[in-house]
């Protein structure tokens, strides 16, 4: 759907340097939104009525706030398109496309552990909120640069939800020093042990849904495959359309029975299940 949404808070969040943003828009979306979309924003420069630039951002959709009809957009200013993005103001109109693509699927009962790296915790924060209110266990696994990106990437309002949280820190300023994937391991590992056959009935009570870089999206898939753990990975991909149409944001997946196929990141991810994601050769 293409559609307007009224600009009702745009903020900067926690420390300049960060270059992180938070945008709430009011408007229909929010009517049919789940969790894992995301909406293509309209970023050029109306007041000089240029076309440059011509494709629209893919933003998650952070928190979806239906009986407010507001969403609320959380961005990093990465570049020309970010930067324009960032200098919208309050009671303007942004011309958005939304919601799209197929986000993730909860589980009916268990845990749902999120896992995230760096701003891949923009997505996740939607699902946490879903999930707790159909009675699921959330835990959230979380790694970043410092204590500085993570406490102004909206750590206060995680902590707020009062679900158990495990931090990691690159240099060690907040949380576990080192990577996230070695607390979600270690955390595994304590539940279950080694035995297989443990590992097997056990794990079926917890689902892990993941966001961020590529390699951290992997390295989660691979172990929650040795723990026989369903994983669910939102993809991130350049993309041109962002609604299925210029094939500039393909994927190569491996079906049940083995064959190398292509997917359209806009439209049938970004969520797609671990296991099925070819990763070297995707994104
Ligand atoms: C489905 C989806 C959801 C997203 N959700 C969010 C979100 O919630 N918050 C957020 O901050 N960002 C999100 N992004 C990334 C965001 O779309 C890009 O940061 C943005 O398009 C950059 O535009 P730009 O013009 O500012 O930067 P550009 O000038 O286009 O690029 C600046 C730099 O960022 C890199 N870059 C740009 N886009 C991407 C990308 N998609 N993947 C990897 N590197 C990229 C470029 O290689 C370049 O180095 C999402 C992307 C996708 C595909
Ligand atoms: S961005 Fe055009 S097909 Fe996905």
């Amino acid at each position: 759907m293409l559609t307007e949404g009224l600009v009702v808070v745009h903020e900067g969040m926690g420390a300049e340097e960060q270059r992180l943003r938070r945008l709430v828009l009011k408007g229909p979306i929010a009517k049919t939104a789940q969790p894992g979309q995301f909406v293509a924003v309209q970023v050029q420069d109306l007041s000089i009525s240029s076309f440059d630039p011509l494709l629209r951002r893919p933003i998650s959709l952070a928190e979806i706030s239906p009986d407010q009809d507001e969403i609320t957009l959380l961005y990093r200013i990465q570049g020309r398109g970010t930067e324009i993005l960032a200098r919208v103001r309050c009671g303007e109109r942004l011309s958005v496309m939304g919601p799209l693509g197929k986000g993730f699927s909860l589980p009916e009962v268990g845990e749902l552990w999120l896992v995230a790296g760096g701003i891949g915790i923009f997505p996740l924060y939607a699902l946490a909120q879903s999930a707790l209110a159909q009675g699921l266990i959330v835990h959230l696994f979380w790694g970043g640069e410092n204590q500085s990106f993570l406490q102004s990437a909206g750590l206060p309002a995680w902590q707020a939800l009062g679900i158990p949280i495990h931090l990691s820190t690159l240099d060690g300023t907040l949380g576990d020093k080192g990577l996230v994937t070695e607390q979600v391991l270690r955390r595994l590992a304590q539940l279950f042990g080694q035995t297989k056959q443990e590992m097997h009935l056990s794990t079926q009570q917890i689902t892990v849904a993941t966001c961020g870089p590529k390699k951290m999206m992997q390295a989660v898939t691979e172990l929650c495959y040795n723990f026989r753990v369903p994983v669910q990975v939102s993809l991130e991909e350049r993309m041109g359309c962002a609604v299925g149409a210029c094939l500039g944001c393909v994927c190569t997946l491996i079906d049940e029975e083995g064959t190398l196929i292509h997917k359209k990141v806009c439209q049938d991810g970004p969520v797609f299940q671990g296991e099925e994601v070819v990763w070297d050769e995707s994104c």
